[in-house]
């Protein structure tokens, strides 16, 4: 390539083959291919990675419930994944799974390297543990005091497992935040990293033998390495390190990771000190992108309401989807995912603005200039020449706006700017007004210049539009008789370069939805998506129910347990009675918010104690702890105290 600029390395992180992935996962690598493409367009050697994170424990239990093995299990979602980027248009240039024998060797070597620099030790793990699932638990973990699997009672164990001495990279690592400010964005997401920094790092476990799907350790086979240092080297495995190093010299330092908000920590601290420990420059820069929420909070497959990207694909086409995820969310926040939000986008940005354009102005070179894009001449009179102007530099300049706001990956405004040419064009036809133009021969000079200006500023969006849709640009270009050259993203600085181009119209760019229509219809599809049976304990019978006897009660006063940071200890008032119940709560709640409080008490329950304290029966609460266990909730009742829930 003549203008080559140098090299451009962006990933994604790998996903989790758990299930099949959904719009939160299309989101960032939707972003990060638009990227991507964006860089190859300015002319940069691009290398954009993706891939799949196949090992681990989780993994290794969804399969056993499903009954096949591992690779199996991730091997089916693995092509549902490649087969939807594939739809998707998404241009990655390797896909990495982490068990592939490439990706395998080369963490054991890195493990063995950082083993070698003395920065892992042997030590113990200790955990509560589950004999029968062979399951390490932490006490948050636990479901009533036991195994969150089986229901089965845990104990105190430990186990032999290699450790990081990661805190001997603490200082380094905080240098890195404090002089390098363009290392981690948003900022919001630096201040927290300095200051769980400050906090100070504890070593961290690297090996586990409770369970045996992932990559061994080389020098003690019935360990096998920690799911995220397996992970994480993958951007660098894929580069051939250390073996094979010619694409890692090319390409590393990585110059984006594009990560989601909740994996930052691991992509700048833990990242950063193994490729210390291994002597190797870190990444230039991580991204933490916000969440895709639901109207009722996160999307989880476990609950059933995940939005899924092939259903829209199916129903408006991949670049509408593409067009909406860039468009409509800000780069670091959190966005709410609505259909009617969707539609809307879809509706006014890219049939209104978008589409109306280009047919309007193909059919009005059709049918005033037997569809051949006339040339232009400069306007004598001073209003139709400001006219025209304003129209030239504004899609001309468009381009300089879309590098600087790409350049921060503000994909929502880059789009704004594009738009901003297009709303631009779509006035000017209502200003020159071309049907009049066309009914006098005298202005027909006039008329060949409008319908050029607007044939001009198609092309212009066709170029800027190609990182974020190809397939429109195509299809654009297409009907702007455009169809024998590739969109040059320098070409987007010019105006007055089509003449004799044959236009030809094509079907709608995007069709006009029934936004009511089609959202009755999208309800119905997830309504029956989402009946999807919970996973339960095991059935019990009305008699056992009704042995239990709950209670509403309210929370009269509220403190830490003195002895263990975990327990709250509370006064509950129950008509005549006041009596302390004790909770493993203290994590999401403080004392003081829960006083006052209407809860239901589990009163029959034998009394026991708990660090030397009594607690006699138990509180019920709305665990959220699929959603990183900070959404407890109170279970309230208008009812008065000591009355039976039933
Ligand atoms: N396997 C790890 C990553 C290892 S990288 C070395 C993992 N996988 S994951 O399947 O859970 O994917 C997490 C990523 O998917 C997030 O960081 C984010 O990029 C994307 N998203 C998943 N759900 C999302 C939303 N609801 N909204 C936006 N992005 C989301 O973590």
């Amino acid at each position: 390539m003549s203008k080559e600029k140098g090299t451009y390395y962006i990933t994604t992180p790998i996903y989790y083959p758990s299930s099949n992935l959904h719009i939160g996962h299309t989101y960032c690598t939707v972003m990060a291919d638009a990227m991507a493409r964006f860089k190859r367009a300015q002319g940069y050697d691009v290398r954009f990675q993706t891939g799949t994170d196949e090992h681990g424990q989780k993994i290794q239990t969804i399969a056993e419930k499903e009954g096949v093995s591992p690779i199996e299990y991730v091997d089916k979602i693995v092509a549902d994944t490649k087969e939807l980027w594939k739809t998707m248009e998404i241009s990655y240039d390797d896909f990495i799974r982490t068990t592939e024998d490439r990706h395998v060797k080369r963490v054991q070597d890195i493990f063995m390297q950082m083993y070698k620099k003395g920065d892992i030790y042997k030590g113990k793990y200790e955990g509560l543990y589950c004999t029968p699932c062979e399951s390490f638990w932490t006490e948050s973990q636990l479901v009533d005091g036991k195994c969150p699997d089986c229901g089965r009672p845990v104990e105190k164990a430990s186990e032999d497992a290699y450790f990081f001495e990661i805190s001997k990279y603490q200082d380094r690592l905080l240098d890195l935040f404090k002089n390098n400010p363009e290392f981690l964005q948003p900022e919001s997401r630096r201040n927290e990293m300095i200051s769980f920094l400050e906090q100070g790092l504890e070593d961290l476990c690297i090996s586990r033998t409770s369970f045996d799907w992932g990559i061994p350790v080389p020098l003690d086979e019935s360990h096998v390495i920690y799911v995220w240092l397996d992970a994480l080297t993958n951007y660098i495995t894929t580069l051939g390190y250390p073996d094979d190093p010619a694409e890692y010299e090319k390409y590393w330092p990585v110059d984006v990771h594009l990560v989601g908000k909740e994996i930052v920590r691991f992509h700048t601290i833990i990242w950063p000190a193994m490729l210390m420990s291994i002597d190797q420059p870190l990444p230039k820069k991580v991204l933490g992108h916000g969440w895709l929420l639901l109207e009722g909070g996160k999307m989880s497959k476990s609950k059933g309401n995940v939005v899924d990207p092939r259903i829209l694909i199916e129903r408006y086409g991949v670049d509408a989807l593409k067009y909406f995820l860039l468009r409509e969310y800000t780069f670091g926040q959190d966005g709410v995912y609505t259909n009617e939000v969707m539609l809307k986008r879809m509706n006014y940005d890219l049939a209104n603005d978008l589409g109306n354009l280009l047919s309007r102005t193909v059919s009005m070179i059709e049918k005033y200039n037997g569809g051949i894009v006339p040339d232009a001449v400069e306007p004598e009179e001073p209003e139709a020449k400001a006219l025209d102007d304003d129209l030239k530099a504004t899609a001309t300049g468009a381009i300089d706006k879309v590098e600087e706001r790409m350049e921060d990956f503000k994909f929502n405004l880059a789009l704004e700017s594009i738009w901003v040419a297009v709303r631009r064009a779509n006035k000017y036809i209502d200003e020159t007004m071309p049907w009049i133009l066309a009914k006098n021969e005298e202005d027909k000079p006039r008329l060949d210049t409008v319908l050029h200006n607007l044939a001009e500023s198609l092309r212009i969006v066709s170029v800027l539009i190609s990182p974020f849709m190809p397939t429109t640009s195509t299809k654009m270009r297409k009907q702007l008789g455009l169809w024998y050259a590739d969109p040059e993203w320098d070409d987007a600085r010019e105006f007055m370069m089509m003449s004799g181009e044959e236009v030809k119209k094509g079907e709608a760019l995007f069709p006009r939805l029934d936004i009511d229509k089609e959202l009755e219809e999208l309800d119905q599809i997830s309504g029956a998506e989402k009946n999807i049976p919970l996973k339960l304990k095991d059935e019990i019978t009305y008699d056992d129910f009704d042995k239990l006897d709950l209670r509403v009660g309210t929370i009269v006063s509220a403190e830490k347990h003195p002895k263990a940071d975990k327990l709250l200890v509370f006064q509950v008032k129950m008509d005549t009675e006041t009596r302390q119940v004790i909770s493993g709560v203290a994590e999401y709640f403080k004392p003081e918010d829960c006083v006052g409080k209407k809860v239901v008490v589990v009163a029959n329950l034998a009394p026991r104690k708990l660090r030397g304290m009594e607690s006699k029966g138990m509180l019920l609460f709305a665990d959220d702890a699929l959603n990183g266990k900070n959404g407890l909730a109170f279970v309230t009742a208008e009812a008065d105290d000591g009355n039976p829930v039933t």
